[in-house]
């Protein structure tokens, strides 16, 4: 496989190049996005498979001046560096518990990561950027969104706008700003069952 011009990366085996396209840059432009743009980012989500299809996700979001600030209050300094300039500041969240029965619904962060990624990949079908980001105070979070603990799992903090330039990033992020790579297939994907204990240590 080769990689195109605006993307170096070069997949295995010949997968859709949507896969491949997705990447999270710091270089932000700060042009806003409109309702409908933000609509659409959430509506792509809504669409994701759950457990029972119980949607545990919620999603809060921020684009005004206010909102952004306090979103950003939230995050560790190293992401509020590049975070700032998005138009759209959002957290992704997982109810902890099953609506109906009230028990512990341990697959909530697997559904949640499902819906944070198709709202990645329709960000991408818009000529738009996700960036999504733990490194964030989950107390502070708490208290910007004012949810519940108890209630909710605060997952990620994301990014979203339209890629600019890295000009006024630190160097080092300067350094970073291009679509990075993964490890081969081969450490990842296993037929049957863990050989033996002499054998490969898939866990390592
Ligand atoms: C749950 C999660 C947390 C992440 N946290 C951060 C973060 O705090 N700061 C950051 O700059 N990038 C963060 N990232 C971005 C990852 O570093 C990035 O997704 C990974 O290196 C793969 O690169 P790609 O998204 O460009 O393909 C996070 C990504 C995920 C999915």
């Amino acid at each position: 496989m080769t990689a195109s011009d605006e993307n170096p990366r070069v997949p295995e085996v010949a997968i859709d190049e949507m896969f491949t396209d997705r990447w999270s840059p710091r270089g932000f432009d700060d042009q806003p996005l409109s309702d409908e743009q933000i609509r659409q980012l959430f509506e792509a989500a809504r669409w994701a498979p759950s457990c029972f299809n119980e949607q545990p996700w919620r999603f809060f979001y921020a684009v005004s001046e206010a909102d952004r600030k306090a979103y950003l209050s939230a995050l560790v300094p190293r992401n509020q560096l590049w975070a700032k300039r998005a138009p759209l500041l959002l957290f992704v969240l997982a109810r902890r518990a099953f609506g109906q029965s009230g028990r512990e619904n341990r697959h909530a962060p697997f559904d949640a990561g499902a819906a944070w990624l198709c709202l990645a990949f329709q960000a991408r079908k818009m000529g738009l950027y996700a960036h999504a980001m733990a490194g964030f105070n989950q107390r502070r979070a708490y208290a910007v969104l004012g949810v519940s603990e108890t209630e909710f799992h605060i997952m990620a903090a994301v990014a979203v706008g339209h890629k600019g330039s890295a000009d006024h990033l630190p160097e080092e992020m300067q350094a970073i700003e291009q679509p990075n790579t993964r490890r081969p297939l081969s450490d990842l994907v296993f037929e049957g069952s863990v050989p033996g204990e002499d054998e490969v240590d898939v866990l390592s």
